[in-house]
């Protein structure tokens, strides 16, 4: 076999390798449905709970099953001490957070005990806000704050990670961003985590596995980056000499292009929209207006850079916008990230435990055969 095989496809670009009723991307059209809805009907109308409650039931839920829901998540949240003091060791390190999501992600059910599949799922659920919150406490130097079970899930993250307790405009933004992103397709963490349980490994692990790939800069790792280009850009008003001097050296625009969309990232218009309220709320029009003109700048560009990729706005640009508005450290947008995405991640995990067959693609071999051994003393 050669790198000219032609079963070989490097990336799996467009191999399907599962049936979901997740969601369903149309990458040409630019069209997202999760659970059945248009992304900005879910992202404006649920709260998190409802978006798992959907994604695990296929099904909203009645007023009396929501609060069943959130109790059971709520109840769900705290962290014992052994866990604190690995997530405070990580942060005195400058440990970065998705390593420390990672960490506490995998002693998740320590204080759970041993559960059945959709028990772990919730548990994961519920405790990756506390795990973030307390490395950042720690990081800033400050004791951790207890998870409060009347709060829901992202009015609790928010209250956790600052201390008080968070307007509402700030945890719908939030809630906004955590149902917008919380499943898209096959995407590579996402089936990292259906690859560990057709194994009949556990949701823990899956996870776990999942933090680790979500991390790296080609999936979860562009809003960080985002934020700094954008912040960059309003200070020195050149958003024309930034995107050529990345563009000449080679270098990506953290932001733009994507594996499956051929158009703006539908994600990206349900993030701008959310985040131009809360801009507008706060008052810092400017920053936003910014922000909106270097998107064109910056998608005319990459059209004469790279003509016929059709190089759009991917989600995280508008996250970043979003996340940093809602008072998101960006040091920790990745962990937001995951903190949506593993509830598609654990609904993920459970659907292929339903209908399980071992995921166990091929290789192609592209080395030598027939070699034969030199002892050592004569290479
Ligand atoms: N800036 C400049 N050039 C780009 C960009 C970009 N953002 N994206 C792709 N290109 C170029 C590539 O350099 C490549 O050029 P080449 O053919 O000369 O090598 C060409 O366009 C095709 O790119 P691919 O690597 O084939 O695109 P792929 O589908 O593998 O990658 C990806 C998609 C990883 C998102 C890519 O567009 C990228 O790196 N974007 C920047 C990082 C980013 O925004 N990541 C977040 C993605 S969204 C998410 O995962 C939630």
């Amino acid at each position: 076999m050669s790198d000219g095989d032609e079963d070989l496809n490097r990336g799996l670009e467009g191999i399907k390798v599962a049936e979901t009723r997740l969601s369903d991307i149309d990458g040409e059209a630019g069209v997202l449905t999760i659970g059945g809805f248009p992304v900005d009907e879910l992202a404006r109308s649920a709260t998190y709970e409802e978006s798992v409650f959907l994604l695990f039931e296929d099904r909203l839920p009645t007023a009396d099953e929501l609060d069943d829901f959130r109790a059971d998540l709520a109840g769900r949240r705290a962290i014992g001490e052994e866990v604190q003091a690995v997530l405070q060791r990580a942060a005195e390190e400058g440990k970065p957070a998705m390593d420390a999501l990672r960490m506490g992600a995998a002693a998740a059910n320590l204080d759970a005990g041993a559960e059945d599949p959709e028990a772990d799922a919730r548990r994961v659920i519920a405790v990756f806000p506390t795990i973030v919150a307390t490395y950042w406490r720690y990081r800033e130097g400050a004791e951790p704050v207890e998870p409060r079970e009347d709060l829901r899930h992202a009015a609790n993250y928010l209250y956790m990670l600052q201390g008080e307790e968070p307007d509402e405009a700030a945890v719908r933004g939030l809630e906004t961003y955590l149902n917008t992103v919380i499943d898209h397709g096959l995407n590579a963490s996402t089936f990292t985590a259906r690859t560990v349980v057709s194994t009949e490994s556990d949701v823990v692990s899956a996870a776990t596995a999942a933090v680790g790939t979500l991390k790296g800069p080609l999936h979860g790792g562009a809003p960080g980056p985002v934020l700094d280009m954008l912040r960059s850009i309003h200070e020195s008003g050149d958003p024309e000499g930034y995107v050529r001097e990345k563009l000449e050296a080679g270098e990506r625009l953290m932001g733009f292009g994507h594996r499956v969309y051929r158009v703006r990232d539908p994600r990206a218009a349900v993030l701008e929209t959310a985040a131009a309220e809360f801009y507008d709320e706060a008052g810092d029009s400017d920053f936003f207006e910014t922000i909106e003109d270097f998107e064109d700048v910056a998608v005319e560009a990459l059209a004469e850079h790279k003509p016929g990729r059709d190089l759009e706005t991917n989600v995280e640009f508008y996250t970043a916008a979003l996340l940093d508005g809602v008072g998101v450290p960006k040091e920790l947008f990745t962990t937001c990230f995951a903190v949506s995405r593993v509830g598609g991640w654990t609904a993920h995990a459970l659907e292929q435990l339903d209908d399980n067959r071992l995921i166990r693609p091929l290789s192609a071999y592209v080395g030598d055969h027939d070699r034969s051994w030199t002892p050592v003393d004569e290479r």
